[in-house]
C-alpha cells in the first residue's frame, strides 16, 4: 500500500511523462512538416516512449493500491524555430524530468516506502540514458550547422537512430515490462 503523499506525487509523476509525450509529438509534427522525415520519426518514437513510462506508473500505483488519475494536460508550444532549438528544448525538458525524478525519489525514501523507491531506480537509469541520447544529438546538430546539406544529412541519420529506438521499444516489451 502506497501512503496518500506517495500516490498524490506518483500522480504528478503521471502528468509529467503523459505531458512529455505530449511535447515531443507535437515536435514531431512540427519536424515533419519542415521536412525533418527522420527527426520527426525519433521524436513520434519518443512520444510513444513516455507515454510507455506514464503506464507504468499508472499500473505500478494502481498494484500498490493507489488510485491513477488521469489528468487534463495544457496544450504543449507549437513552433520552433530550427532542429537546434527544438533540442535545446527536449534537453532542457529531460533535466527537468531527472529533477522531478529524483524529488519524487527523496519523498519515497522520507515516507519509508522503500518498494517505490525501488521501483523508481529503472526511471533514474532511463533519465542518465535519455539525456546522454540528446546530448549526443545537440553535439552533432550543432557539428552539422545550419547548411542544408548537413542537415539533410543529420536527418538521414536520425532516420537510423529512430528505427533503432524503435527497435529497443518493441523488445523491451513496452508498458508490461515493469510493472
Ligand atoms: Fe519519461
Ligand atoms: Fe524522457
Amino acid at each position: 500500500m502506497v501512503t496518500k503523499i506517495v500516490e498524490k506525487e506518483i500522480n504528478e509523476q503521471i502528468k509529467r511523462e503523459e505531458h512529455s509525450s505530449r511535447i515531443y509529438l507535437a515536435m514531431a509534427s512540427w519536424a515533419e512538416r519542415e521536412g525533418f522525415p527522420g527527426a520527426s520519426n525519433w521524436l513520434y518514437v519518443q512520444t510513444e516512449e513516455e507515454r510507455i513510462h506514464m503506464l507504468k506508473l499508472v499500473h505500478y500505483l494502481n498494484d500498490r493500491g493507489g488510485t491513477a488519475v488521469i489528468p487534463s494536460l495544457d496544450a504543449p508550444a507549437a513552433k520552433f524555430k530550427s532542429l537546434l532549438d527544438v533540442f535545446l528544448q527536449v534537453l532542457k525538458h529531460e533535466e527537468y524530468i531527472s529533477e522531478s525524478i529524483n524529488n519524487l525519489y527523496a519523498v519515497c525514501i522520507k515516507e519509508k516506502d522503500f518498494t517505490s523507491a525501488n521501483y523508481l531506480q529503472w526511471y533514474i537509469t532511463e533519465q542518465i540514458e535519455e539525456e546522454r541520447t540528446v546530448r549526443n544529438i545537440l553535439d552533432q546538430i550543432k557539428l552539422t550547422g545550419t547548411e542544408k546539406g548537413g542537415l539533410f544529412l543529420m536527418d538521414k541519420e536520425f532516420a537510423a537512430m529512430a528505427v533503432a529506438k524503435r527497435a529497443a521499444l518493441a523488445q523491451s516489451g513496452g508498458a508490461n515490462a515493469v510493472t
